[in-house]
């Protein structure tokens, strides 16, 4: 089952000759619609801008992707299926840039090779590659559930909870993993309280974390992202739980834009934050969050992110869609193989590490 009955945030139709489906998450909460990807383009532009977002599902988008961009070269020789596999995964790397879940996915398609060596054929090459794709977000729907049950195990009963962005069911394939943790957590009978930051400028909070949270009945309250420090100041936080897009080796983490302004937030009220994320978005090739690669979008997103231009156009505009939060202001890291906790190199290794 998807983040709700009868929906799947993606899904993939028929055989490998088939085609994706997107819940068009630049539509709701107003509108409920799915957008058809039947070649590799759209997949590229969907993820661009933003009809499916969030770290694992990109990564999922992706691995149905390579599909799509097969479909034309099933019949080809070896060698020219092998050169569209590695011009359609450069393609689709190029999307965006700061969640490491879509090289990841890209990286574990073209080792899809590597166990190919009885199919004799591109066409039973490209069926393994829809095989792996299917594999890769099973995988991440266990993932998701397990993360759930580590990271509930961390709030306590009738917690106010503050979050920020959405890493719920729209963001992985199933139940997301910030989120995941309050589903877990009040399924097992916990009464929670969630705030929920709007995320400006593009809102995932308002529009898709407020929308899950309605859809599950969880109690909630939206508010706006500058309100985080008066909420807490309330005494109405007990914890903090986002997710990433990259975690360094050292456990520095890149997420939305403020969450960083959150984690100071949180540490200066005595708060612990606390980050789920799957073991596949750590990335021990870099030493810190220094060499994460932070996406800059549009200047449109801030001048008329809401619809109506609220800014001169001649305005200068800075517009990261990410920012690092050292993990020194982390509390833990919940993984699927249980919680980071201190947040340290050796401790990610440990757990994370090969
Ligand atoms: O720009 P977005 O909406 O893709 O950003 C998403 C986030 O920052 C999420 O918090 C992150 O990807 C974790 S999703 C489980």
């Amino acid at each position: 089952m998807g983040p709700f009955p009868q929906l799947e945030t993606l899904r993939w139709v028929g055989d490998a000759c088939g085609h994706l489906m997107l819940l068009d998450q630049t539509r709701l909460p107003t509108e409920v619609v799915e957008v058809e990807c039947r070649d590799v383009e759209s997949v590229w532009q969907a993820i661009r801008a933003l009809q499916i977002r969030g770290a694992p599902a990109i990564g999922l988008a992706a691995a149905y992707g390579v599909c799509l961009g097969l479909q034309s070269v099933r019949e080809a020789d070896e060698a020219a299926f092998r050169t569209r596999l590695e011009a359609v995964t450069r393609y689709l790397a190029g999307s965006r840039p700061t969640a490491v879940n879509l090289f990841w996915a890209l990286e574990r398609m073209q080792r899809v090779e590597q166990d190919w060596r009885d199919a004799r054929s591109s066409a039973a090459w490209h069926d393994a590659l829809l095989d792996e794709a299917r594999a890769i977000h099973q995988q991440d729907r266990a993932t998701c559930h397990a993360i759930g049950r580590h990271g509930a195990a961390l709030l306590p009963d009738q917690a106010g909870v503050l979050t920020h962005c959405n890493a719920g069911g729209l963001a992985a394939s199933e139940y997301g993993t910030a989120l995941a943790v309050l589903f877990t957590a009040q399924d097992q009978g916990k009464r929670l309280h969630v705030f929920v930051d709007e995320t400006r400028p593009l809102l995932q909070g308002a529009r898709l974390t407020a929308w899950e949270l309605v859809q599950r009945g969880i109690p909630a309250t939206l508010i706006c992202d500058s309100m985080a420090a008066q909420v807490m100041r309330e005494g109405r936080v007990q914890a903090v739980i986002t997710g990433a897009d990259r975690i360094a080796a050292n456990g520095d983490t890149a997420n939305k834009i403020g969450t960083y302004s959150l984690a100071v937030l949180a540490r200066a009220h005595n708060i612990p934050l606390y980050v789920a994320a799957p073991c596949n978005t750590f990335d021990l090739s870099l030493d810190s969050g220094a060499g994460i690669p932070i996406e800059q979008r549009a200047p449109e997103e801030i001048t008329l992110g809401l619809g109506k231009q609220i800014a001169p156009s001649e305005i200068g505009v800075y517009n990261p869609a990410f920012d690092v939060t050292p993990a020194a202001y982390i509390s833990a890291l919940i993984t699927e193989r249980g919680p980071i906790a201190p947040v340290t190199r050796e401790n990610i290794r440990r757990l994370v590490g090969p």
